[in-house]
């Protein structure tokens, strides 16, 4: 394998489970370089304010601290202990104050109680996801009736043309069988957005149950 490959599977395997030294530095990263997307899913959830919101797949964090500016407690569910221990140091007052609560797992058996968010979100993390089936049968479980998913994925066409994508592991699907997958769930799509503007578009999928 050559450096530049190495580099990348490198990179593939941070972005999928972000650890160690490297690990932090990818979140930090992943702050800086999903910046837009994540607001704009954070925003898309509607928010009035006092809500239950849960984070899957945080990452870096951007979006828990987002969260924590209108939901009343906010849940972050990360399989990445060096992302959670990030989590824990940046927003240690928080979780002193009981507002928010970190919890280690998968999207695919989420450690939270049926019926119990107002709003989910998650961005950037289906890639790493096979059974999205189980995936989003989970979020459907723990939403309340009446609340809200927001799924943020990047766009399968220019994922497609870079190699860090394609040639690592990561599970690209076309928005149409993602959106399909959503409705086997007892989800409904309310609203999809495209976002440009980055060197990657980026599709909001604003779901909630049927
Ligand atoms: C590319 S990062 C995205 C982080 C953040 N959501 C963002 O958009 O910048 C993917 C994150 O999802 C987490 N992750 C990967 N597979 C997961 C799973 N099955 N369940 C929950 N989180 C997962 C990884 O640990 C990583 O922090």
């Amino acid at each position: 394998m050559g450096l530049r490959e190495s580099f990348q599977a490198g990179l593939a395997r941070q972005l999928g489970h972000p650890s160690g030294l490297r690990g932090r530095v990818v979140g930090a990263m992943l702050n800086r370089g999903n910046r837009k997307p994540i607001t704009e899913a954070v925003a898309a959830l509607g928010l009035a304010g006092g809500e239950t919101a849960v984070d899957i797949g945080f990452g870096g964090g951007l979006g828990l601290g987002l969260l924590l500016r209108r939901a009343g407690t906010v849940h972050g569910v990360e399989i990445s202990t060096t992302m959670l221990e990030r989590a824990r140091r940046t927003f240690r007052r928080e979780i002193a104050a009981g507002r928010l609560r970190l919890h280690e797992g998968p999207i695919t058996a989420l450690p939270l109680d049926d019926g119990s968010a107002d709003a989910v979100v998650t961005t950037n993390t289906v890639y790493f996801v096979d059974d999205l089936d189980g995936a989003f049968a989970e979020v459907a479980r723990v939403l309340k009736p009446g609340g809200t998913f927001v799924l943020g994925i990047g766009d399968p066409g220019t994922m497609s043309r870079s190699p860090l994508f394609t040639e690592h592991g990561f599970r690209i699907r076309p928005v149409a069988d993602v959106e399909a997958a959503l409705v086997r769930a007892g989800l409904d799509v309310r609203r999809h957005e495209l976002l440009g503007g980055g060197q990657m578009g980026f599709h909001l999928l604003v779901t909630g149950p049927q």
